[in-house]
């Protein structure tokens, strides 16, 4: 395992001044635009092969339909030019695109009257983020919202705006979670409920590859498996097929419990991690989406020397 392998995702919070700690998430914290640019910088010098950006708009700026994050004025969109502008020439850019930050039911997507999640109306709003994100310099768009058909209208988009060299991190396999709750205090979601009509059943090993294979032939450059330590099975299946770059991502939930543990004194935290992101990356990670990368990054580099 290489530091470049290790991707770090970051929340930006609209409105603060100063970084705010996650308490379910020691060590991370949603940070102002200035101190995102100091830890992003911080992480490019340890080696990490990227940053993965998050958007945590003030609750005024959410809506049914999601337009902050679509706006360029809007928090994320905001945040990647001054990322790119900071640190682009020395690290991959990537951001969410995904409406649940932005939305004030908290869904991934646009709901019908009904209350249901509304697949083919969410992707043209999929395809508006896209383009606006990339207008704002971004290098990978890492669509997460699980809707079908996602990659291949995100991958239209861009290229009909002329963005042809903004690559695609596909969420392909993504399962339906309780490991994402720490995520939802870090991004202040507003979600009622689950997201079960649209994310992955945990017990069904097979359609992950089902869901590779169509994001695959809709363009996808990287492939990703989420959550990454309990479906180690599915990853290492996904691996063998795969003829691009395999991503998984531990999850929030992964971090909390090695996090908690360690703190009480069960574990000895950096084995623990190492272990933990070791066993990702056997499993046929090539690329790994964890809230440890840039300390890892470090020991890493420290143990090499
Ligand atoms: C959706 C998204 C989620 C995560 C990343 N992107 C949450 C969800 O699907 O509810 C979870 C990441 C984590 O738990 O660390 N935009």
């Amino acid at each position: 395992m290489a530091p470049r392998q290790l991707v770090l995702p970051m929340f930006v919070a609209e409105g603060l001044d100063e970084p705010a700690p996650l308490n379910s998430m020691p060590g991370v914290v949603q940070h102002s635009i200035d101190s995102l640019l100091r830890a992003a910088g911080q992480a490019v010098e340890v080696g990490v092969g990227g940053l993965m950006l998050f958007g945590v708009p003030t609750p005024a700026h959410k809506d049914a339909v999601g337009s902050a994050g679509v706006d360029p004025a809007g928090v994320l969109n905001r945040a990647i030019s001054a990322v790119v502008a900071e640190v682009g020439d020395a690290t991959v850019v990537m951001s969410d695109l995904c409406l649940d930050e932005f939305t004030d039911h908290g869904h991934c997507g646009l709901l019908s009257p009904d209350g249901s999640v509304d697949n083919d109306a969410t992707l043209k709003r999929y395809a508006e983020m896209a383009v606006a994100q990339a207008a704002a310099g971004v290098h990978m768009v890492g669509p997460s919202g699980m809707m079908d058909g996602q990659v291949g209208v995100v991958r239209k988009a861009l290229d009909s705006a002329g963005h042809l060299d903004v690559a695609v991190l596909a969420y392909a396999a993504k399962y339906a979670s309780a490991f994402y709750a720490p995520f939802r205090e870090a991004v202040a979601s507003s979600l009622e409920g689950d997201r079960r009509t649209y994310q992955q059943d945990p017990a069904n090993r097979r359609e992950a590859l089902r869901e590779v294979r169509l994001d695959l032939a809709e363009g996808a450059d990287v492939v990703m498996v989420k959550p990454a330590l309990g479906y180690l099975d599915v990853l290492s299946d996904v691996a063998a097929v795969s003829d691009v770059p395999v991503a998984a991502y531990s999850v929030s939930g992964e971090y909390a419990m090695v996090e908690a543990a360690a703190a009480a004194g069960y574990l000895d935290r950096r084995v623990a991690v190492l272990e933990t992101l070791t066993s990702i990356r056997r499993a046929g990670a090539d690329v790994i989406l964890t809230y440890w990368a840039a300390e890892a990054a470090d020991w890493l580099t420290s143990e090499s020397r």
